[in-house]
């Protein structure tokens, strides 16, 4: 990915965190997803009064992106408020290993003025739990 490409997607991921729905935690996050054929898909989270059935922007964005027909991503932006670094939950990283490889790369950043962090998801979730389909 160009460096023109990762600030792309991480705008992307950032203008999605506008549209969360954090009135518990008022933390905003937003996660920029582009799939194999250029589209971006995106998602914000979504918590809920019943704090557990809260989604994580990174779970609206897989979801998302299958939904219109996607299973295949280059790569994932993630843009959050706060002070720390939006490493994704472990959830979100399982949910990510069952479509995305282990070379995807993972950008991290809080707003848009620090440098990006890039993982892989094999980094980020080492030894993923997987099925082989239909076993
Ligand atoms: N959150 C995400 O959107 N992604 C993560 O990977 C971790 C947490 C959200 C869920 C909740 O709305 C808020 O951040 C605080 O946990």
């Amino acid at each position: 990915m160009s460096n023109a490409d990762v600030s792309s997607l991480v705008k992307q991921a950032a203008q999605a965190a506008e549209s969360a729905y954090a009135p518990y935690s008022s933390y905003r996050v937003g996660a920029a997803l582009l799939a194999d054929d250029g589209t971006v898909v995106t998602g914000c989270n979504v918590e809920n009064a019943s704090y557990g059935l809260t989604i994580c922007a990174e779970r609206v964005a897989v979801t998302r992106a299958v939904a219109a027909g996607h299973q295949r991503f280059r790569a994932l932006a993630i843009v959050a408020t706060g002070e720390q670094v939006p490493y994704p939950c472990g959830a979100c990283r399982q949910v990510l290993a069952e479509f995305c490889a282990p070379d995807l790369p993972v950008y991290m950043t809080r707003g848009l003025t620090d440098v990006p962090i890039c993982r892989t998801l094999g980094d980020l979730l080492p030894e993923a739990f997987s099925l082989s389909p239909g076993s």
